[in-house]
């Protein structure tokens, strides 16, 4: 280890594989020779906080009988969750005028059932941009649709932000300053946050659930937003994944990825239609 605090806890290469072995088994995430410390900075804390003397320790703590409970610790310690607000700006705007605008017009006099799926929605500035791009334009066109938001992550922490909606004024920077003023309120016992109002929370479900385990919905979805998150994993897990959003959308479905994914590899079941947009190719 290269760090001087590295000394506090004993890690060998033997503690940091088991680590690694169960990150990748419970949550996808492919823990590289060079995270190693970035594991260690990350779960000192915990160490501390159980009372621990050695990653030795830890380990067997994970292996034994109290080990489930752990490992979910574990794997919020491990996951990143940078986002922010807008972030890839151009993914909202494509968002409204290539997907939002079209299906909010009536077909056969059915009223538009819209669902949006942001998986991997860390602290939640993911889906509450989407509820905020619908709810302007529904504002605009007066739009009567029937609109929903899924927003999901494994990580136990940033879903509680999540569904707290509290953000700190400077993350709200990068919110257009119309959205802002008319979907944010100033918490009177903060002024320095702000809370996403009620009719955007009202437009996003927030639920925990592991990309790798079985999905517990049987509608299918407009759009999916999975951006920054499969860079994580394997070749191995993205494909499967990338299957399941496949069969996840509806004909002629739409999934959102990060600026530096690509799903090139995938080109039988999807087709670069933007910016890192792609449209679900068959049935
Ligand atoms: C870097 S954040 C991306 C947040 C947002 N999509 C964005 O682009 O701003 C990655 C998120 O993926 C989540 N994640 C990682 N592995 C996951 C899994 N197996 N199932 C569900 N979520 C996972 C992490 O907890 C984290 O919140």
């Amino acid at each position: 280890m290269s760090s001087s605090s590295a000394t506090e806890f004993p890690f060998t290469s033997a503690d940091f594989q088991t680590i690694v072995g169960i990150v990748y088994e419970r949550s996808g995430i492919v823990l590289n020779t060079h995270k190693r410390d970035m594991t260690y900075s990350r779960l000192s804390r915990r160490l501390r906080v159980l009372g621990l003397r050695s990653f030795r320790d830890y380990c067997a703590l994970l292996k034994g009988r109290e080990g489930d409970r752990e490992v979910g610790f574990l794997i919020d310690a491990i996951t990143t969750n940078l986002t922010k607000f807008f972030r890839e700006a151009h993914h909202f705007d494509f968002l409204r005028e290539q997907i939002l605008t079209p299906a909010a017009q009536r077909r056969n006099g059915e009223r538009p059932h819209i669902r949006l799926w942001s998986a991997g929605c860390s602290s939640g500035e993911e889906p509450y941009s989407i509820a905020m791009v619908a709810a302007a334009l529904q504002r605009e066109t007066m739009a009567d649709w029937d609109l929903r938001v899924l927003a999901t992550d494994l990580d136990t922490n940033v879903l509680k932000r999540a569904r707290a909606g509290i953000y700190s004024r400077a993350s709200l920077e990068s919110v257009p300053p119309t959205m802002r003023e008319t979907f944010f309120d100033r918490r009177p016992e903060d002024r320095s946050s702000s809370q996403v109002r009620r009719n955007i929370q009202d437009l996003v479900s927030i639920r925990q659930l592991n990309l790798l385990t079985t999905w517990p919905f049987h509608g299918k979805f407009d759009a999916i937003f999975c951006r920054n998150v499969m860079i994580y994993f394997d070749a191995e897990t993205k494909t499967a994944l990338i299957e399941r959003f496949h069969a996840q959308l509806k004909e002629g479905g739409w999934l959102f990825v990060g600026h530096s994914e690509s799903l090139l590899d995938h080109q039988t079941r999807f087709k670069l239609c933007g910016r890192t947009v792609y449209r679900k190719i068959g049935q």
